[in-house]
């Protein structure tokens, strides 16, 4: 089913009914010559995608949703988009539960982009990019899929719903709050330059630092803990001998319960 939601000043909203993947949409219309600033809903997903190749199950009543941007930044730059798009949901989810974060306490980021509560998935960000796609420079997409109504279930992996934590909020009321918290990390990033005072702010939405993680990279499962990111926004993670480890890619476990999808 369609819904609609509020848009910041200068941001357009598309809302489809069902589609394959918001973030394909998004990409289609980036091709066709979109100017760009474009929120793209969807009631339903059918091919919903996730990081690593994987298949995002699209239950019914969740949030799915593209923002499509385009910048003059480098692809690599556009990388911290990851990273930013993770504070702006947490700001989010903390806005339409009123009383901030007191009423969802244990709700945090793991690398890059995952928001848990708990151990427990909430919402999973997609980012991707192109150059030069239906107009000059990089064109972004990012990718949110928001478990507002449930958890999607039988996947083997701990996954949680704003509903299942008692905080019943529609999708176009949370999506007005992401619209705006969105825009506001956008400005302050300002294509990089403001990438400092997000760092700060993505790891004070983060798990403590020592916390023990599994980082599954391609060169296989490594653990350590966590100690922060580091200037571009890599995980940085301690072995036992206390030597640093930097992590541009890979799926990060709790390695004290978490899960991934
Ligand atoms: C992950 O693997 O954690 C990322 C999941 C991203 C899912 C969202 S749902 C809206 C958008 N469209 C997609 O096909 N994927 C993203």
């Amino acid at each position: 089913m369609m819904f609609t939601a509020e848009m910041p000043t200068g941001r357009r909203l598309i809302s489809l009914d069902r589609v394959e993947s918001t973030n394909t949409e998004a990409m289609r219309l980036a091709a066709a010559g979109d100017a760009g600033g474009v929120w793209l809903v969807a009631g339903e997903q059918v091919k919903g995608r996730g990081r690593s190749g994987r298949i995002w199950t699209s239950v019914p009543g969740n949030l799915y949703a593209s923002f499509m941007l385009r910048l003059a930044c480098s692809p690599q730059t556009a990388q911290q988009l990851a990273l930013l798009a993770g504070v702006a949901v947490v700001d989010a989810v903390r806005k339409v539960s009123d009383v901030g974060s007191d009423t969802l306490p244990a709700l945090r980021l793991k690398w890059p982009n995952d928001v848990l509560i708990g151990s427990a998935k909430l919402c999973g960000i997609l980012v991707e990019s192109a150059l030069n796609l239906g107009g000059p420079g990089l064109l972004a997409v990012i990718g949110v899929g928001l478990n507002v109504a449930r958890a999607p279930e039988g996947l083997g992996l701990t996954a949680t719903s704003l509903a299942a934590e008692g905080l019943h909020v529609d999708r176009g009321t949370m999506l007005t709050a992401l619209a705006v918290s969105m825009d506001k990390v956008l400005s302050i990033w300002d294509e990089g330059a403001g990438f400092p005072e997000l760092r700060v702010a993505w790891q004070e939405r983060a798990g403590p630092i020592g916390e023990p993680l599994i980082v599954n990279s391609s060169l296989g499962p490594v653990r350590g803990c966590y100690s922060g990111l580091d200037q571009d926004g890599a995980l940085l993670l301690a072995d036992a001998l206390g030597h640093q480890r930097r992590f541009t890619y890979g799926d990060v476990t709790l390695a004290d319960g978490g899960s991934e999808q």
